[in-house]
């Protein structure tokens, strides 16, 4: 029986219905599918979900706010955990060179590369570095992504990297998407440093990384380890260094060779070992018992033309949870399509759609250390939606560049809505 009393303990501030739910509950099976489900939020936090027929009260009793999904698709809000979004210039010069044969690696060991994008962001201003990072936010928001993960890295200098992180924040204000800012200051070593690496090393951690935690600007260090980046050796002071400071840091790890970077990441507790394709089963195994995510980029491996895969079958082998993300970037993955990445982690990573879409929601959360927050249909987490209008859940994986993203809602206030 319900009085009043009753009805208006259970009135919340928006509800929806007639919507299937894929939760992605950390505990749930699969993608924890409730057909024919609502979801009521409160103070921009989920209140309620579950079957509809399940409700306290009659719909329109329950929510100031009552929205129909006519049938369609509710997921969490899509998570982009790897990004490089701020950046000058770009790099179709070298896409050229690389389509007659030249190497990534060659480009990069003369100049070009990071080096080049480097010079490109350092000769543009703030503001122009806000709107050209907002021209891909934009696209990535439309396709119902409200969490990003935004990496500096092409500043290289104190001053330019202090630019990168502060744009990444103004875009954080500029839209209704959580941004996660990550120092990478280790992107490269830049050319007025040629020949002086250690002397480069020594200022990322004597200053560049104290001055970002005086001024409170990433919430994450992050290294390129490769042979055209950092040593094994080098990554291993800078890390030494940010986790003194405080910061959670993750690596871009054996992505070009294996240098022992997807152990390294885990022996640092690292939140994620991106990239990864070189990792060895040693590797895995550390990423395993440390709970290291492995952050998968198909953008990347598809752009570089690489051949050799991710250690799929032992990450799956060992339980490791999987993200996917963009990596936009001006070199090797110039896409600011996060669905597009879905579809490739299937075709060229042969991961199923289920595990993709936790490799976007959940997993993706977990690598940026926010999945109490966000990242699953859960009570008491952000109310982040965006919703499909599509038949099957597996058609988020299946269409090659299309968005069937309906509307998107951040903190449950529809801030995109073709409904
Ligand atoms: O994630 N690998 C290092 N960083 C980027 C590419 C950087 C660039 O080429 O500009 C990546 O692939
Ligand atoms: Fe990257």
């Amino acid at each position: 029986m319900h009085n009043s009393t009753e009805t208006h303990n259970t009135q919340w501030d928006a509800l929806w219905v007639n919507v299937n739910l894929a939760t992605m509950a950390i505990d749930a099976q699969g993608c924890g599918v409730i057909r024919e489900g609502a979801i009521a939020v409160t103070d921009g936090r989920v209140a309620w979900l579950g079957e509809a027929a399940e409700l306290p009260e009659q719909p329109a009793r329950c929510a100031t706010r009552i929205y129909d999904g006519k049938g369609q698709w509710l997921t969490p809000g899509l998570v982009d955990c790897h990004t490089h979004l701020v950046y000058g210039g770009n790099r179709a010069n070298e896409f050229e060179m690389r389509l007659k044969g030249v190497d990534y690696e060659d480009i990069a060991r003369q100049g070009g590369g990071i080096r080049a994008t480097v010079t490109a962001t350092r000769n543009a201003t703030e503001n122009q570095l806000v709107e050209l990072a907002a021209s891909r936010l934009q696209p990535l928001l439309a396709e119902g992504v409200t969490t990003v993960e935004i990496k500096s890295g092409y500043g290289l200098s104190l001053d330019t990297e202090l630019t990168m992180l502060r744009v990444a924040k103004t875009l954080s204000r500029r839209f209704p998407v959580t941004v996660s800012t990550t120092f990478l200051g280790a992107h490269a070593v830049p050319e007025e440093f040629e020949g002086r690496r250690a002397a480069y090393v020594q200022l990322l951690c004597e200053q560049m990384l104290p001055a970002v935690a005086k001024y409170k600007l990433a919430d994450a260090v992050d290294v390129f380890c490769e042979s055209i980046g950092f040593s094994i050796s080098e990554t291993e002071k800078i890390l030494t260094a940010a986790t003194q400071l405080g910061f959670n840091v993750k690596l871009h790890a054996d992505q070009l060779s294996d240098t022992g970077g997807a152990a390294l990441a885990a022996r640092f507790n690292a939140l994620s070992a991106d990239h990864i394709e070189y990792a060895s089963l040693t590797g895995v195994e550390a990423m395993a018992k440390h709970g290291t995510v492995a952050v998968l980029l198909p953008g990347a491996f598809y752009y570089l033309r690489e051949s050799q895969l991710p250690p799929i079958e032992s990450l799956n082998a060992l339980n490791v949870p999987i993200a996917i993300a963009t990596d936009s970037n001006p070199g090797s993955s110039p896409s600011v399509s996060l669905l597009l990445m879905m579809n490739m982690a299937c075709t060229l990573f042969a991961l199923t759609p289920e595990q993709v879409l936790r490799g976007v929601t959940i997993n993706a959360a977990k690598a940026l250390g926010l999945h109490d927050q966000l990242g699953s249909l859960d009570v008491g987490k952000r109310a982040d939606f965006a919703l499909w209008n599509i038949q099957e859940l597996a058609e988020l994986c299946y269409w090659m560049g299309a968005n069937h993203c309906s509307a998107v809602i951040k903190g449950g206030v529809y801030v995109l809505n073709k409904n």
